[in-house]
C-alpha cells in the first residue's frame, strides 16, 4: 500500500456549487410540467370518513386529485424499512400529516391553492403522542450483552447511575425533498434527491406494480441528506402515479412545514446508565439502557450500543434497547443516528466518573484504552483514539485548565470550562461497482455506484482518479446516483469512502494493464489519452466491482437487486471503527447566561485521509451539527393533535455562523493497514459523534452544573 498523503485539492464540484450551476433534482428542465402539492392528514390517528374534492377540482389550473381510490392496493407482504404503510394514500392514518390526495395542476399556485380546498372528514381514534402515553407499547429488542455487568458494577469502587436525554429532532438541509416524475415511452423516470436511488426504483416499482426494469432513477447532485433522503419518501410512489396517469412530468417540492411530519427524524431517545470502575482507575462495568419513540410498526432500531461497547476496554456489559410504539410518522436516521445520542449520554457519564475519581478527563480515557474489540476479542483493524485524545489535548493547551468547575473566567468576566469526549462510528462497506471509461478526446467518464450530498464523495473519488491516470480535472466526469450506469446502493453510514474509494482505485489499476496490454511494448509520449489517440482507439472501458472484507457475490447481487449490500464493522478477520476526541471551550457570560462557544479542536482517525479539504469540512459540518444539538436543536410533540408544533426554521432553531468560533481539525492520517487497499476508513459520522458531550462536559466544568437533556437552554443555567 502507497502511503503518501493525498493532496489538497479543491472540491470537484466547487465552482459549479458557488456558481448555481450544480442542477438539483428539483432543478432539472422538464418540458410539459405539471406542479404538485400534497394534502395532510389533520388527524394523527383513524380512518378518512369523507373526502370532497369537488372545490378543489374548481380551481382555475387544477388538472387532477389523486385520491387513496388511485392506488393499486398494497403488494403481496413486503418489507418497507421504516415504514408503517407502504408510502403512498391510504385511507387509514397512521401519523398526523399523513399525505391523504395529491393536487396536481398547471402551476404550484393552483396545486396550492386546491390543496387548501380539499376537506376531508375523519373517524378518530386516541392515539399516543409521546412515549410516556397510556396508549405507548413498550417493547424490548434482543440486548448486546457480554461479560458479567452486574457482578462488575457490585464490584467496582466508584460507580455513576445517571439518565440522559435526547430530543426529537429533524433534519433541516437547504434542499427541500422532492420527486419530478417523466412518464414516456413505456419508461417512468424519477429525478429525486435521494441517498438511495436504487432503493426507489424497486420499492416505487413494487408499489405501483410495474416492473423495476422500466424505471430509472436519477439523483445526480443532493442538496443535503445525511439520512432524511436515505429511503423512499412518502411522497415518491404518489408522483409517479400521478405522471403515469396523465402521461405528463409531474413536480412536488414539498414545503418545509410538511417536511417535519414527512421525513425521518431522529427520535427522542432516553439513556440510563450505570458506569463503574476500580481503585486502579479503570472501567470495569456498564448497564445502559436506551429507549426510544417509534412509530407503530418503524423499523429503526433502538441499537445504541456499537460505540459505547468499543469506545474502552471494558469487560462487562449489558445493553438494552426499548421500543415505545406510538402514533408518529417513522423515525429514522439523521446523521450518527445511534451514536451521537449513546456517546452525549455515555461520554458525559465517563465524565461525570472522572470527576468522582478525581481524575483528569483526559487520562482517565486513556488509561482506558482496548487493543481489541471488547465485543468478541477480534483485533481491531487501526484504532488511534489515544493519539486523538494526547495530540488533540495538546493542541488545546488542555494542560492549562485547572479542573475546579468555575475556577476559570474569561476577561470579560464569562465563565470558561474546557470539556472533552471521544467519539466512536462503525468502518461500514457496500459492495460497489464502476465503470471507467477513457477516450481519446481527452476526456475521461467514471460512473459508479453512490451519492454525491455534499459530503465531497466525488472530490475523493476524483483525488484517486486524477493521481493515478494523470488526467484532466475539467475534462473528468464523475456520474453518480444513476441508475442507468450503476446499481446504487444507499450511501450512507460513512461507508461512502470506504466503498468506492478503493473501487476507484482498482479501476485506476484496471485501466492501466488494458493500456498496457493493448500497447503491447510499442512507445508513446504523452497522457493516456494521447496514447489512445496514437493507436487509434476512440476510448478505453474498464468495469469494475468489488467487494467488502468477508463479503461474497451475494452482495454484489442484492446491490443489483436494490437491496442492502452492507457489511461491517465487524470482519471475518478484525472489527474496524473510526475515533475522534472533541476538545471545546464555551463561555458563559455572567449575567445573560448565554452560552458560548468559541473554540474547538478535533483530532479524527478515518485511516489515511483521501479529500483533506472535504475531510475537514466533514469535521467541521459534525461540530456544528453536535453544537445545534447541544444547544438548539428539538422538535416539539404536540401533545392534543399529534405532530410536531415547531414545524420551521423559524421556531426549529438550527446554528447559524454566529454561533460558531474557531473549529480546528486535525487527522492522524495513519493508512488502516487491513481494512482495504486504499487505507481508509469511513469519517462523516464520527466527526459528529462525541462533541456534544464535550460541550456539556465543558459547561459543567464553568458552571459546576450537570446537564443531562438536551438542548441545554440558557433557563437550565439560572
Ligand atoms: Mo447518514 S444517517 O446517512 O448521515
Amino acid at each position: 500500500m502507497t502511503t503518501t498523503p493525498f493532496k489538497d485539492r479543491a472540491r470537484i464540484d466547487a465552482v459549479d456549487k458557488v456558481r448555481g450551476a450544480t442542477a438539483y433534482a428539483a432543478d432539472i428542465p422538464v418540458p410539459g410540467m405539471l406542479y404538485a402539492m400534497l394534502v395532510p392528514s389533520l388527524v394523527a390517528k383513524g380512518r378518512i370518513a369523507t373526502l370532497h374534492v369537488e372545490d378543489a377540482v374548481s380551481v382555475p389550473g387544477v388538472v387532477r386529485i389523486l385520491t387513496p381510490d388511485d392506488f393499486p392496493p398494497p403488494p403481496e407482504p413486503v418489507r418497507f424499512p421504516n415504514a408503517d404503510a407502504p408510502p403512498t394514500l391510504h385511507r387509514d392514518i397512521a401519523f398526523r400529516g399523513q399525505p391523504i390526495a395529491l393536487v396536481v395542476a398547471e402551476t404550484l399556485e393552483a396545486a396550492t391553492e386546491g390543496a387548501e380546498r380539499v376537506a376531508a372528514t375523519f373517524e378518530t381514534q386516541p392515539f399516543a403522542a409521546t412515549k410516556r402515553s397510556a396508549l405507548a407499547v413498550r417493547e424490548e429488542a434482543r440486548p448486546t450483552a457480554f461479560g458479567d455487568a452486574e457482578a462488575a458494577l457490585a464490584q467496582a469502587t466508584m460507580t455513576v447511575d445517571v439518565e440522559y436525554e435526547s430530543p426529537a429532532q429533524h433534519h433541516n438541509p437547504i434542499e427541500l425533498i422532492s420527486t419530478t416524475a417523466v412518464w414516456t415511452d413505456g419508461r417512468l423516470t424519477i429525478y429525486e434527491g435521494t441517498q438511495f436511488a436504487s432503493g426507489i426504483k424497486e420499492v416505487v416499482a413494487r408499489i405501483l406494480r410495474i416492473d423495476p426494469g422500466i424505471v430509472d432513477v436519477k439523483s445526480p447532485s443532493v442538496g443535503g441528506a445525511f439520512g432524511q433522503k436515505g429511503w423512499v419518501q412518502q411522497q415518491t410512489a404518489i408522483i409517479a402515479r400521478a405522471a403515469m396517469l396523465l402521461g405528463r412530468p409531474v413536480k412536488l417540492v414539498t414545503p418545509r412545514g410538511q417536511i417535519f411530519h414527512l421525513a425521518k427524524f431522529r427520535p427522542n431517545s432516553t439513556h440510563r446508565i450505570r458506569l463503574g470502575a476500580d481503585a486502579a482507575g479503570k472501567m470495569t462495568g456498564v448497564h445502559y439502557v436506551a429507549d426510544q419513540q417509534q412509530s407503530r410498526r418503524g423499523t429503526f432500531p433502538p441499537d445504541y450500543h456499537a460505540g459505547p461497547t468499543r469506545l474502552y476496554g471494558i469487560r462487562n456489559y449489558y445493553g438494552g434497547g426499548v421500543d415505545y410504539r406510538i402514533d408518529t410518522q417513522p423515525p429514522g436516521h439523521m446523521r450518527a443516528p445511534h451514536e451521537h445520542p449513546a456517546c452525549f449520554a455515555f461520554e458525559c457519564a465517563v465524565d461525570e466518573l472522572a470527576y468522582g475519581l478525581g481524575a483528569d478527563p483526559v487520562d482517565f480515557r486513556i488509561a482506558n484504552d482496548t487493543r481489541v474489540d471488547p465485543q468478541n476479542g477480534r483485533p481491531l483493524s487501526s484504532r488511534h483514539l489515544n493519539e486523538c485524545l494526547s495530540r488533540g489535548a495538546q493542541r488545546f493547551g488542555w494542560s492549562k485548565r485547572t479542573p475546579k468547575p468555575g475556577s476559570m473566567r474569561a476577561a470579560d468576566g464569562s465563565l470558561v470550562g474546557w470539556g472533552v469526549a471521544s467519539g466512536i462510528y462503525p468502518a461500514l462497506v457496500t459492495a460497489t461497482v464502476a465503470t471507467l471509461r477513457i477516450s481519446a478526446d481527452g476526456t475521461t467518464r467514471f460512473a459508479t455506484t453512490h451519492h454525491e450530498f455534499g459530503q465531497g464523495i466525488k472530490t475523493a473519488i476524483g483525488a484517486v482518479l486524477l493521481d493515478g491516470l494523470e488526467i484532466d480535472a475539467a475534462k473528468l466526469d464523475i456520474v453518480l446516483g444513476d441508475t442507468t450506469v450503476a446499481p446504487q446502493q444507499i450511501t450512507a453510514g460513512s461507508w461512502g469512502t470506504f466503498s468506492v474509494v478503493p473501487t476507484a482505485a482498482l479501476a485506476v489499476e484496471r485501466m492501466r494493464a488494458a493500456i498496457s496490454e493493448l500497447l503491447a511494448g510499442r512507445q508513446f509520449s504523452g497522457t493516456i489519452h494521447q496514447q489512445l489517440a496514437a493507436i487509434r482507439r476512440p476510448f478505453l472501458t474498464v468495469d469494475v466491482s468489488l467487494l467488502g472484507p468477508g463479503q461474497d457475490a451475494a452482495a454484489l447481487e442484492r446491490l443489483r437487486r436494490g437491496q442492502y449490500a452492507i457489511a461491517g464493522p465487524t470482519f471475518p478477520e478484525f472489527t474496524a471503527m473510526s475515533y475522534i476526541a472533541h476538545f471545546v471551550e464555551v463561555q458563559v457570560e455572567p449575567t445573560t447566561r448565554r452560552i458560548r462557544l468559541p473554540r474547538v479542536v478535533s483530532f479524527a482517525d478515518c485511516g489515511r485521509v483521501v479529500s483533506p479539504r472535504t475531510a475537514v469540512s466533514q469535521v467541521r459540518g459534525g461540530v456544528v451539527w453536535a453544537f445545534g444539538a447541544a444547544l438548539r436543536e428539538a422538535t416539539e410533540v404536540d401533545p392534543r393533535f399529534g405532530g410536531f408544533l415547531n414545524n420551521d426554521l423559524v421556531d426549529y432553531v438550527v446554528p447559524v455562523n454566529a454561533d460558531i468560533g474557531e473549529i480546528e481539525v486535525d487527522f492522524i492520517n495513519e493508512p488502516d493497514p487491513v481494512a482495504n487497499s486504499v487505507g481508509v476508513k469511513g469519517l462523516g459520522e464520527v466527526a459528529m459523534v462525541g462533541a456534544s458531550a464535550a460541550i456539556v462536559n465543558a459547561i459543567f466544568h464553568a458552571t459546576g452544573k450537570r446537564l443531562r437533556k438536551l438542548p441545554v437552554r440558557i433557563e437550565h443555567l439560572l
